[in-house]
């Protein structure tokens, strides 16, 4: 069977997009699901690449059983899109640049993170906790695991 790829997008690939790549690999592998899936994430600037995720991003992955071991890689259109099933923004400046770059019959293929979040108003943003506080790395935590969880569960038809 073709693998099923996915693809996390953020601003520097260094917070929230390996976040949801590491999540997600966790929560395919929970439902011995490793050998349908390929995931991967990448940023929107070129700032971090090479980089290991941000020090405080892996302390509380940690925290909840995810390891990060990602270094960071910039956005790569058009291939990017063209080789993923599934790219995933985390919020609307990453869905606009992501939807600028990609060939017009493709541009289904790009959603917001946060999409699957039924009856939930007001923004589908997830809020880029690089220049805040620890508690903004929690709060997105509990966001990327909550959406991973609905983006599998769409994905498999659970
Ligand atoms: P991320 O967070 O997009 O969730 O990886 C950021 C990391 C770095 C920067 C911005 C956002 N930066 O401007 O360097």
């Amino acid at each position: 069977m073709e693998k099923k790829k996915l693809l996390f997008v953020c601003l520097g690939n260094i917070c929230r997009s390996p976040l949801a790549h590491y999540v997600m690999l966790k929560k395919i592998k929970d439902e011995g699901l490793s050998d349908r899936f390929e995931v991967d994430s990448c940023g929107i600037g070129a700032w971090h690449q090479g980089e290991s995720s941000d020090h405080r991003m892996i302390k509380t992955a940690s925290r909840h059983g995810i390891s990060l071991k990602h270094k960071a890689r910039q956005f790569n259109p058009p291939s990017d899109v063209r080789n993923f099933d599934h790219i995933f923004a985390m919020d609307l400046n990453n869905y606009h640049d992501i939807i600028n770059a990609t060939e017009e019959e493709l541009k289904h293929k790009v959603k917001l993170f946060r999409c699957y979040e039924e009856g939930k108003a007001g923004s589908l943003e997830v809020p880029d906790p690089y220049f805040g506080g620890e508690s903004g790395f929690e709060k997105v935590f509990q966001m990327v695991d909550r959406n991973c969880s609905l983006i599998l569960n769409k994905i498999i038809g659970k």
